[in-house]
């Protein structure tokens, strides 16, 4: 653990990370990010359980999402071995992230997105950052295509989650759970599952802590669930489009990290999804992307299914990204302003009412 001003991920667990001691390192001092105890939501999903769950809040790392551990250590790798260019296909959160590193960096950055199908506080801090956005009339799978044959042909950058530095990074989530619940793994870690990095990294990163180990809960979005269907899905289709991946890069990866864990990736509808991030909002004052609500609602279904025993369990939710991400979505599930003329008695009025 760190004493004094949080330096970022990579100086703060420097003796997990391979990266040569002469990199330059490019930080936007991501990482430390809240656990936080949720008391009520957990009455609420397994009542008289003493159910212990924690969420942890990524949408706290500079750019909005948990892609900031990744990218700090794949863009600081990228630095050191003279790259000048980075690329990445997205569905928002792994752009407005390269784009961030890459302008601190000083390095151009070109992103492949879906047309049409990216959040808007994505799209905004993506160009605010002047990253080159390509549209592409494609998924993000084709997108991955796309990029990984650049990469394959030019002396630029992929830092997509299929650049190992990414996970290097990304493990250092499994640290700080670690280190927040006092030294010991939880019982269960839930979090989304897309391309499918962030489990992998996840498991990385308890096995190289020796804290104990969790049983893994990966969430896919029933019309996105490749992994779970055992196929690839062509078109997929989620209101959660941060995993909206038909293909995901790490999928062999991912299952054999759930199996060792003897753990489980399921499917879950985009209603389940909304009423979990609605009850993270209203319950625990938390604001979230859609995306990073599915964890959560895997773990409410599998509780409801008896496949997850709560009693005097300690859980972990992982939430990926920030509500401000995706304020469209958040705006057509809620109810509209209350219009009132702009005097005292009107409010009054209401207020009585
Ligand atoms: N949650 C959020 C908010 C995400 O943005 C992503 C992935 C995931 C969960 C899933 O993580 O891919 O490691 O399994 N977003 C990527 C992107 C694909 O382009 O921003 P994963």
């Amino acid at each position: 653990m760190v004493n004094g001003p949080w330096p970022g991920i990579i100086a703060a667990y420097s003796d997990y990370l391979p990266l040569k001691q002469d990199s330059r390192i490019i930080t936007l001092l991501e990482g430390a990010t809240p656990l936080i105890k949720a008391e009520k939501l957990a009455e609420e999903i397994a009542p008289g359980a003493s159910l212990n769950l924690f969420l942890k809040f990524e949408g706290l790392n500079p750019t909005g999402s948990f892609k900031d551990r990744g990218m700090t250590v794949a863009i600081s790798q990228a630095v050191s071995e003279g790259a000048e260019t980075v690329i990445c296909a997205s569905t928002g959160n792994t752009a407005a992230s390269a784009a961030a590193y890459a302008a601190k960096a000083g390095l151009r950055c070109l992103v492949l997105v879906p047309k049409g199908k990216i959040a808007q506080g994505k799209m905004a801090a993506t160009l605010a950052h002047g990253a080159e956005v390509v549209s592409i009339s494609g998924s993000f799978d084709d997108g991955l295509e796309i990029v990984r044959q650049i990469a394959n042909k030019r002396p630029i950058a992929l830092v997509n989650s299929v650049n190992p530095w990414r996970i290097e990074g990304q493990k250092t989530g499994a640290f700080e759970i670690c280190d927040q619940l006092k030294g010991s793994a939880p019982d269960w870690h839930c979090l989304p599952v897309g391309n499918a990095g962030n489990i992998v990294a996840y498991w990385m990163g308890y096995r190289q802590y020796k804290k104990g180990l969790p049983r893994l809960l990966g969430a896919q979005a029933s019309g996105a669930a490749p992994i779970v269907l055992g196929r690839v899905v062509k078109n997929p289709d989620t209101a959660a489009s941060a995993i909206r991946i038909g293909n995901p890069a790490r999928w062999a990866e991912a299952v054999k990290a759930t199996e060792e864990s003897e753990g489980m990736i399921v499917a879950v509808q985009d209603g389940q999804i909304m009423e979990s991030w609605r009850m993270l909002a209203e319950l625990e004052g938390l604001f979230v992307e859609p995306a990073s609500a599915a964890g959560l609602a895997a773990l409410i279904q599998e509780i409801e299914l008896e496949a997850i025993n709560p009693l005097n369990k300690k859980i972990v939710v992982v939430l990926t990204g920030h509500g401000l991400k995706d304020p469209s979505t958040a705006i057509a599930q809620s109810v509209d302003p209350i219009e009132l003329s702009a005097s005292l008695e009107a409010v009054e009025t209401y207020l009585d009412g």
